[in-house]
């Protein structure tokens, strides 16, 4: 049985939708978790009573991912405050949808700044701690778009798929002080992301999908709580789909 017992992980953009999900799960698997959103600090305060009332451990901080005095600040608490990191997770993550023709630059610097630059400030900051304690695990957060591109997507796509590039780097940066590194990929799972969506849109990704369904958050957090565990002691530098096998 997976356990994630005692663990210490960090969890980026958590007050809702995957991150949201990962959190409880993860504090439901027994681990002591720090979480970060960017707004929306009574959503943060009903998890932390709820996992609290489950017998769980959270604590959320409001953080933005792009700043990185605040990233490396907030994890050399949790360092001094819980004495090791044995997990994070980046899964803050934005969309600016729109045709190239019509993209900002600050909508394309925005996202990347977001995703990537948000991956890279966490990623540096616990990898010293990490390797020290010659133990650690990274999951990143991409999407199957990263892989397969889309239309109106040019900003989002490129920092998923930079995330893949940064998860398989420092990876074999990091395997020889057992730091394990991984990627995974959703497909459409239902959060305030994709509400964004209209109905007719919803059936159309649905359709296109092997499983014809679009996932639910809790599909997502699973694995990468699996990923978290000591279950996964042997996977480094990849990409997992969980995507209902659209990227097939
Ligand atoms: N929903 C999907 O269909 C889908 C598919 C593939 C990948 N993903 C990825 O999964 C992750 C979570 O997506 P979601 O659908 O739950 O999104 P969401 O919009 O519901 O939640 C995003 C979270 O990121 C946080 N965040 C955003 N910008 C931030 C910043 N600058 N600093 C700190 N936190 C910030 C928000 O506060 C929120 O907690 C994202 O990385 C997203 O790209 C989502």
């Amino acid at each position: 049985m997976m356990s994630l017992d005692g663990k210490i992980i960090i969890v980026t953009g958590g007050s809702r939708g995957i991150g949201e999900a990962i959190v409880r799960i993860l504090c439901a698997g027994g681990a002591r978790v720090y979480a970060t959103y960017n707004s929306g600090a009574d959503k943060a305060a009903g998890i932390v009573s709820e996992v609290s009332d489950a017998g769980g451990i959270v604590e959320f901080k409001q953080l933005d991912v792009t700043n990185v005095e605040d990233v490396m600040q907030f994890v050399e608490g949790v360092a001094k405050d819980a004495g090791r990191i044995d997990g994070l997770v980046n899964n803050a993550g934005i969309t600016r949808d729109g045709l190239i023709m019509r993209m900002s630059a600050k909508d394309w610097a925005d996202v990347l700044t977001t995703n990537l630059g948000g991956a890279f400030n966490f990623c540096k900051s616990v990898s010293r701690q990490m390797m020290s304690q010659r133990y650690g695990r990274i999951v990143n957060i991409g999407s199957i778009v990263g892989l397969s591109g889309n239309a109106g997507q040019v900003n989002y796509s490129a920092s998923k798929a930079g995330l893949v590039g940064l998860t398989k780097s420092l990876a074999k940066e990091l395997a020889s002080r057992n730091v394990l590194v991984n990627c995974v990929a959703p497909g459409y799972v239902e959060t305030d992301m994709t509400g964004k969506l209209n109905e007719e849109q919803k059936q159309t990704y649905s359709h296109s999908i092997p499983l014809k369904r679009i996932a639910s958050a809790n599909e997502i957090a699973k694995v990468v709580a699996f990923l978290l565990s000591d279950d996964a002691s042997y996977i480094t530098g990849q990409v997992i789909n969980v995507d209902g096998g659209l990227a097939m």
